[in-house]
């Protein structure tokens, strides 16, 4: 394992070096057929209140956050009109806009806020409708990129979830559609209504219950986006599983986790989350950690 920009003393503090760390290490993935993105990315949802409700305690540094993943290399930011609600595509739009070419802005439709931590999904389509047009506005686009349908909401048949993001598709204010925790038979059930470029589902090393959907997803050139790839932070954690092997390699237990999952497939899209720069700075560091075959199978074993 080796990883040149880290040490383990105070690695967080210690990678500022942009001409050496950059997500493009990580190599890329084309969503879609057209739209080409390095494959580590960044996920907003940590940029929110407590719960994933209101706003962050320090809206500056969540707009330091979101331009520092730029200048990074990050150019895949996912995101999700739930979130905040409103607050994080909001920040977005703050940090970023006017957007630098070849940035995509992945969000998501179909998850209602009731407070902090309560999620209910709707997915009829005057509800997928209004997000959308929402979501443009609050990301100040056009188009959106990439949009994803959060949950399949179980009470709306599937051909009026995924038919409404088809027709928001053919008037041209998506570009693609991506789907959220799904079974390999839900996305097959989707793509006879539209074409599917993404799934997100929970992944990470500890936690590798979509392990069918990834390998499915991956022999059929879709990307698999992990959500929880850093398990909420256990596996960053100092003392946690990683820690051990950690401190022998050199590399955080954060990066052993994204390295562990951006080698599992090359269709992986790790989307890992933070409030913080240095948290950041240190995940993308992670592009510079070359695991060996055993490494992989130790990391595995740890977690
Ligand atoms: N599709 C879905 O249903 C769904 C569900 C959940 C999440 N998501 C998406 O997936 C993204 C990732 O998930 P997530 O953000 O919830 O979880 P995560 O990436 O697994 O972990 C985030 C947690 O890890 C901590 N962390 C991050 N980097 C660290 C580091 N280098 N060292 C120590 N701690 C670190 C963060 O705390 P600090 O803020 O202190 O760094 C935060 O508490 C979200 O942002 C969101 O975009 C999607």
């Amino acid at each position: 394992m080796s990883t040149p920009e880290t040490n383990t003393e105070n690695t967080a503090q210690t990678i500022t070096d942009t001409t050496t760390i950059n997500a493009a290490a990580s190599g890329s993935f084309t969503i879609g057929g057209d739209l080409t993105v390095n494959r580590l990315g960044f996920g907003s949802m940590q940029l929110t209140g407590p719960g994933v409700w209101g706003d962050p305690k320090d809206p500056d540094v969540a707009v330091r956050v979101l331009r520092r993943a730029v200048e990074l290399g990050v150019d895949f930011i996912d995101t999700a009109d739930s979130y905040g609600p409103v607050v994080a595509e909001q920040l977005i739009k703050k940090a970023l806009h006017p957007y630098p070419e070849g940035l995509v802005i992945a969000t998501k439709a179909g998850l209602t806020r009731q407070g902090p931590d309560q999620w209910t999904p709707v997915g009829r389509p005057a509800y997928l409708r209004q997000q959308v047009e929402l979501s443009l506005r609050n990301l100040g686009l056009e188009r959106i990129d990439l949009l994803q349908l959060h949950r399949i909401d179980p009470e709306v048949p599937l051909e009026d979830q995924v038919g409404e993001l088809k027709k928001l598709q053919d008037e041209g204010k998506i570009r693609h559609i991506g789907l959220s925790e799904v079974s390999i038979e839900q996305l097959q059930a989707a793509q006879q209504i539209a074409e599917i470029v993404t799934v997100q589902n929970l992944y990470n090393v500890a936690n590798r219950q979509s392990e069918a959907l990834l390998d499915h997803a991956t022999e059929h050139g879709i990307g698999f986006i992990p959500w929880f790839p850093l398990a909420t932070g256990e596996l960053a954690k100092p003392g946690g599983p990683l820690a051990a092997i950690a401190e022998k390699s050199g590399a955080t237990p954060s990066q052993l986790a994204l390295a562990w999952l951006l080698k599992r497939s090359p269709a992986m899209l790790p989307i890992p989350g933070t409030s913080s720069v240095a948290h950041l700075e240190d995940n993308i560091a992670a592009t510079s950690v070359q695991l060996s075959d055993a490494d992989f199978e130790a990391i595995a074993q740890a977690a």
